[in-house]
């Protein structure tokens, strides 16, 4: 079998860090290591649209912010296929189709859905194009026989929900459809990054964000006043590191080669933790390094972003062109399960 490699995000504003750990660095990894067939990319327009369908402007300024976030971490469309999903009119077509293998019932208790019609207040007005885009999610990653799909661990029911999609069409119609296999991060810790506020996940809408296209003065007014732990008010008090917001981006970010190059009295950040955990170690220190963590990780990311800002034609010939090479595949694969359908009339 094939290995075909495809994820995507909505385009509903910039990548932060949570993103970086939590899914674009594996990405990039899986892209370096070059262990598959192909790989896509592709921004969720149309899905970013079921919430946000009366701010058409918001979902089309964010197209050409996501592909630079995309380009500025390293994907390389010589390696990765990127696509607009809108533009892919063959998954509509899968969708409509798929629809009739799914539940109402089931859709409602997908948790990562269930816990998105709380945030957002739907109450009883669930307009049927959100609640239905699992279902379409099920065709982005069907339409391309996705086998990994590198995701933030919000996205496993989703993942899934599309399995089992898959096996109930391949059950009715025969076999046609290639069941995905979702990618987290190894690390716990980077599955779920909190906010700077160290309250809930990194999320936009609350604000708590370290974007990879904040400057270096924003990194630094955002991460010194992180929150830490309350009760460490003096040096010498004893401080707690397990919910310090600042030691878990440490956890997810720094590694023993920071040590060596900014806080060489740590050989690394077990030893960091002893001293903070016994007294007489300030948060601003740790801070510092922090920072600096962030910003060895953020500065080859802007040297990328600067270059791709000033080629924004370029940016969007990339996307035209994986688009028309992802339409091609989206196709192939439509005209298989027409076929599978008995709806292939005049073949
Ligand atoms: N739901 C994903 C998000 O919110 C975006 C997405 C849409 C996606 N279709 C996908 C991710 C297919 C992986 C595979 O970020």
């Amino acid at each position: 079998m094939k290995k075909i490699i495809l994820t995507g995000d909505r385009p509903t504003g910039n990548l932060h860090l949570g993103h970086y750990v939590g899914s674009l660095k594996n990405r990039v990894k899986l892209q370096n290591e070059g262990d598959y067939d192909e790989m896509y990319v592709f921004i969720a327009d149309t899905q970013a649209l079921t919430d946000n369908f009366n701010n058409p402007k918001k979902i089309r300024d964010n197209i050409i912010e996501v592909a630079i976030d995309y380009l500025s971490v390293g994907l390389d469309p010589s390696k990765v296929t990127f696509f607009i999903q809108s533009t892919i009119s063959p998954l509509c077509e899968l969708t409509m189709y798929y629809m009739n293998l799914v539940t109402l019932a089931r859709l409602e208790r997908n948790p990562t859905v269930k816990q998105e019609i709380k945030q957002k207040e739907f109450g009883s007005s669930i307009p049927v194009g959100f609640l239905n885009y699992p279902i379409s999610q099920t065709a982005d990653i069907t339409a391309f026989e996705a086998t990994i799909i590198p995701v933030g661990d919000d996205q496993l029911p989703m993942i899934e929900q599309a399995r089992e999609i898959v096996r109930s069409f391949n059950n009715i119609y025969g076999e046609t459809l290639v069941e995905p296999k979702a990618i987290i991060p190894d690390a716990e810790v980077c599955r779920r990054l909190p906010g700077t506020d160290g309250k809930a996940k990194m999320s936009k809408s609350l604000g708590n964000c370290i974007y990879l296209k904040d400057d270096s003065e924003t990194v630094k007014k955002k991460v010194m006043s992180m929150y830490t732990d309350p009760n460490h008010i003096r040096v010498e008090d004893p401080g707690d590191t397990k919910n310090n917001t600042v030691f878990i981006y440490l956890e997810a970010l720094s590694t023993d080669e920071h040590f060596k190059k900014y806080l060489p009295e740590y050989n690394n950040l077990n030893e960091l933790k002893a001293h903070y955990e016994k007294g007489g170690l300030g948060d601003v220190k740790v801070k510092k390094f922090l920072y600096n963590v962030i910003e060895d990780i953020l500065n080859p990311i802007r040297e990328k972003r600067n270059y791709y800002e000033e080629n924004t034609d370029l940016v969007y010939k990339i996307l035209e062109e994986g688009s028309s090479k992802a339409l091609a595949k989206a196709n192939e694969t439509l005209k298989k399960v027409k076929k599978s359908m008995l709806i292939d009339y005049f073949d």
